[in-house]
């Protein structure tokens, strides 16, 4: 996670939509073709995108109240306990439109865009019903198709109990697995199948039962894992052979070796323990365990309303003691790695897809050290510049 391949005086050349070639600029020897764009980054740095392998970025309402309430000392256990959370963002989610969840994910992609992040996963899970599910997954694909950036569906159907289960999980499992996936599956609506494994939402067992069935379905499984306790998600994602496990501010030792014997990549997120104040993710033990760690926004209204990837680069290495390297690595061909795309993405290689951008920074490091400021300049997705 620390050689980054550093070209000084380099040069890129992209053709339909893919990285063509790349070098030190006075190595080049092919033709050139004469209607090419070219784009001067002469005193700047050209990165991969970031790819941005957590988010919830579609949602309704906001919940700066509680954001006030934990600036007082409240815990995000106490605020769900009081009817906020999850559940009172999925009430909004409910009451709004297709249309408005277009719009409001259009507008924050974009704006990630102008951070830098080229490919978002983006997760449902704020509407807990048959159709309130469905409708935020059609709004991803149809953004999926519209939208510059790259969007990776994820279906969380499994992220709170809805109030109409109350006191029934086992009812609520049964509706995911019976007619939420096979129905998700069929339209192909997910590339995922995510679920938060807490005390409080979806213990083991739950989570087991709902992620064996999405993957004999045919979805790649991703989960949420030892946030708040020491329950063992990583352990049961490893022993799923699901691609990341993410969270993991509570990981057991045991669960690191499982992590690191199944491959199964760390999604760290941050800006969630920086939120919230819980602590962080023991990210030097993961990654010297070898185990290839990604670190991701988790952008939602409740844990964390920042889909910054360099200030979860400024966070993970002041305060999870990765090295500038190891950040950037992680914000971009490791955070591939966990949305299966590090074959064709995250990296400025021939062949693979030319998503990058234009930092006006003296060095890389810069990023993740002068923080609070966007240093991006331009953004190439699919090889196109774009205007934002
Ligand atoms: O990843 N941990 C569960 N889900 C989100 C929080 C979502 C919310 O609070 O709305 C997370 O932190
Ligand atoms: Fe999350």
């Amino acid at each position: 996670m620390r050689e980054l391949g550093i070209v000084t005086d380099g040069a890129v050349l992209c053709r339909e939509g893919r990285v063509a070639w790349v070098g030190k600029t006075g190595e080049f020897t092919g033709p050139l073709p004469d209607d090419m764009t070219v784009l001067d980054g002469t005193g700047m740095v050209v990165l991969p995108g970031f790819v941005d392998s957590h988010t919830h970025a579609m949602f309704a309402g906001s919940r700066e109240r509680e954001f006030a309430l934990r600036s007082e000392g409240a815990t995000y256990q106490d605020i769900a306990g009081q009817g906020g959370g999850i559940l009172s963002t999925v009430s909004q989610v409910r009451k709004a439109s297709k249309r408005e969840l277009k719009h409001s994910t259009s507008r924050y992609l974009t704006e990630m865009l102008r951070h830098g992040t080229t490919t978002a996963e983006i997760k449902s899970g704020y509407g807990l019903a048959m159709e309130t599910e469905v409708t935020m997954l059609e709004a991803l694909r149809e953004l999926r198709d519209e939208e510059l950036s790259g969007v990776v569906p994820t279906f969380l159907g499994a992220h709170a109990l809805p109030p109409e289960f109350a006191g029934n999980l086992p009812g609520y499992v049964a509706l995911l697995v019976e007619r939420l996936l096979p129905y998700i599956a069929r339209k192909n609506l997910a590339v995922f199948c995510d679920v938060f494994c807490e005390q409080g939402y979806f213990g083991l067992e739950e989570a087991e039962t709902i992620l064996s069935a999405a993957k004999v379905l045919g979805l790649k499984l991703k989960v949420h894992a030892d946030e708040l306790t020491s329950m063992g998600g990583a352990e049961l994602a490893a022993r799923l052979g699901a691609v990341s496990a993410d969270h993991l501010e509570k990981i057991s030792g045991r669960g690191v070796e499982a992590l690191a014997e199944a491959g199964v990549v760390a999604g760290l997120l941050p800006g969630v323990s920086f939120s919230l104040n819980h602590g962080y993710a023991p990210a030097r033990r993961l990654i010297d365990a070898g185990v290839p760690v990604a670190i991701a926004s988790d952008f939602n209204p409740g844990s964390c309303m920042s889909f910054s990837m360099p200030l979860m680069m400024t966070i993970a290495c002041t305060q999870m003691r990765m090295t500038p390297e190891e950040a950037l690595t992680a914000a971009t061909i490791n955070g591939a790695a966990a949305l299966g795309l590090s074959a064709t993405h995250g990296s400025i290689e021939p062949g693979k897809q030319a998503d990058m951008i234009l930092a006006s920074v003296p060095d890389y490091r810069f990023l993740a050290y002068h923080f609070g400021v966007n240093h991006v300049r331009s953004v190439i997705k699919n090889g196109t510049l774009l205007e934002l």
